[in-house]
């Protein structure tokens, strides 16, 4: 048996939690600075980093009361190593280095998008040839995972991540931040959805490109603000929502039948919407594969992923050791 402590503090959520056996989540404790930067409209990367000083701790030893285990319980300590905020980052990997230290632990640095897909393992056993669809904050790709650890980026996106361009879209409808479940929830109020283009790129890619979608939206907002329209903003909304699950949920699709996997992942903040779930569901419904969807409290940022995703790693014999520093551009690579 396995029981790994894992922390997370890449962004703004500082978190811990306890796994057991790679699946078994016995405790996953997030605490949200949200409030913090939303009179900001965003993530102040040194407010990030000195919250976390001042709750890691606490968080740390929250997730170990509630997992009813000790630092002597412990198999391994596991931290995100990047990509993320550097200052946000090392705060986590201190924390990670003194526990590992001081208990004679192993170290293990972990990809933060690693992370967020092996949340599905979570969920369900992880089959492979899998088709993972990441949608975060800073990434949009599909995902080709030959087996256990092994990541094939086979598309991506070339401007804009999805989360951002629903971030800067809701900040040009003056929603508050997060802008994500914000827009999400005006989408919802509207009767009919404002058509906005679709961004396919060439026909074979499984780019990805959100930009043009953010600028028509932002065009629509201008050009009736200067002919004294007043704009459905809802009906916007939903218009950009609709553009960004059609092409997410196309490719996807497109990609599962040409790499013929097994299972299909979805991973990432955005797999908190509910539109982008509904749309993956039904779509895969009548076919001959299966598809995880976490639950929201395992999309949004978390430590709970990070130890899953530690636990392959451990399986494979792999822990970093005391120079483990924050990796701010980390690529995904495999283990
Ligand atoms: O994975 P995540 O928590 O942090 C990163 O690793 O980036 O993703 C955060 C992103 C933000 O851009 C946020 O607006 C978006 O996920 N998000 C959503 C929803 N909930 C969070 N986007 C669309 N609909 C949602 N319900
Ligand atoms: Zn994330």
């Amino acid at each position: 048996m396995t029981t790994i402590l894992a922390i997370e503090t890449s962004c703004d959520e500082t978190a811990a939690a306890v796994i057991e056996n790679g699946d078994t989540i016995r405790s996953n404790v997030v605490a949200t600075q949200m409030e913090s930067h939303a009179r900001f409209g965003g993530v102040v990367p040194e407010i990030a980093s000195r919250h976390h000083v001042e709750v890691v701790t606490a968080v740390v030893e929250e997730a170990l009361e509630k997992a009813n285990v000790t630092y002597q319980d412990l198999t391994a300590v596991a931290v995100t190593e990047g990509p993320g905020l550097v200052g946000a980052l090392l705060v986590g990997i201190h924390a990670a280095k003194a526990i590992a230290f001081a208990h004679g632990l192993p170290l293990i640095g972990v990809h933060h998008i690693a992370g967020h897909i092996y949340a599905n393992q979570l969920v369900a056993k992880l089959q492979f040839p899998l088709l993972a669809l990441v949608v975060s904050g800073g990434h949009t790709e599909l995902i080709y995972m030959e087996k256990d650890g092994h990541f094939q980026v086979i598309g991506q996106t070339r401007d804009d991540a999805v989360g951002e361009a629903y971030d800067k879209v809701a900040r040009a409808l003056a929603l508050p931040y997060p802008g994500g479940p914000n827009v999400e929830q005006l989408a919802d109020t509207a009767e009919a959805a404002l058509d906005l283009p679709r961004s396919w790129l060439e026909k074979d890619s499984y780019d990805f490109s959100f930009s043009g979608l953010k600028s028509a939206v932002l065009n629509r907002l201008n050009n009736d603000k200067q002919r004294g329209i007043v704009t459905d903003r809802a009906a916007l909304a939903k218009g950009f929502q609709e553009s960004v699950v059609d092409v997410l949920v196309a490719k996807t699709v497109r990609a599962q039948a040409q790499f013929n996997v097994k299972q299909v992942v979805l991973a990432g903040g955005v797999a908190a919407n509910k539109g982008l779930r509904k749309a993956l569901t039904e779509a895969f419904a009548n076919k001959d594969v299966t598809l995880l969807v976490p639950p929201l409290s395992l999309c949004t940022d978390n430590a709970a992923m990070i130890g899953a995703c530690a636990h392959s790693m451990w399986l494979r014999g792999i822990s970093g050791n005391m120079a483990m520093n924050a990796r701010p551009g980390l690529p995904l690579s495999s283990f």
